[in-house]
């Protein structure tokens, strides 16, 4: 068994991030944040890579670093939230990882984006709107995944402890 990377997926607010490093540290596995990446690379936030480039270029720049990520053992990767609107993304994730989907109430995403202005997606006068649409578009490919944790009520800790039961599981399922 190969599948030595932790893949945090999910929409927007979920806790990817912030659970992908406790987790990291936890395991002593490398921390690796998707987006944070391709700002690096590209010099500019997403939101000017969406207004610049459009949304297919940065389509295609998390394909070609999920692609690139993959290929790399024993990473915590929190994935950008359109990561599944690819099925290859979450194949080749798959392949050398353990893939686990975050998911929380419109509501909760709502209070933890609150004030966010990195997200082009949410960029519109009515949040929350914009969030159940994207949520219920999305929700199929969300869902396909079969592990799942429910950010909505748990702190950090809860969650990380959550996904390494969910880990553990794999393994035994697998092996
Ligand atoms: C996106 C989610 C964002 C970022 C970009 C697009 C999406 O990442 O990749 O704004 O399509 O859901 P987070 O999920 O880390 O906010």
């Amino acid at each position: 068994m190969n599948r030595t990377n932790i893949v945090l997926v999910g929409f927007m607010g979920t806790g990817k991030t912030s659970v992908g490093k406790k987790l990291a540290a936890s395991l002593g596995k490398t921390f690796v944040d998707m987006d944070e990446i391709i700002v690096e690379r590209e010099g500019k936030p997403v939101s000017k890579i969406f207004e610049e480039d459009g949304e297919s270029k940065f389509r295609a720049l998390e394909r070609a670093l999920v692609q690139e990520l993959a290929g790399k053992p024993n990473l915590v990767i929190a994935t950008g939230g359109g990561i599944v609107l690819n099925p290859k993304n979450i194949e080749d994730f798959s392949a050398t990882g353990f893939v686990v989907c975050l998911h929380a109430e419109p509501e909760t995403i709502l209070k933890r984006l609150k004030g966010d202005r990195t997200r082009p997606l949410l960029a519109s006068t009515d949040k929350m709107e914009r969030i159940i649409n994207l949520l219920e578009a999305r929700r199929p490919l969300y869902d396909s995944i079969p592990d799942r944790v429910d950010t909505t009520t748990l702190n950090r800790q809860a969650v990380v402890d959550h996904i390494l039961t969910l880990y553990g599981a794999s393994y035994h399922r697998e092996s």
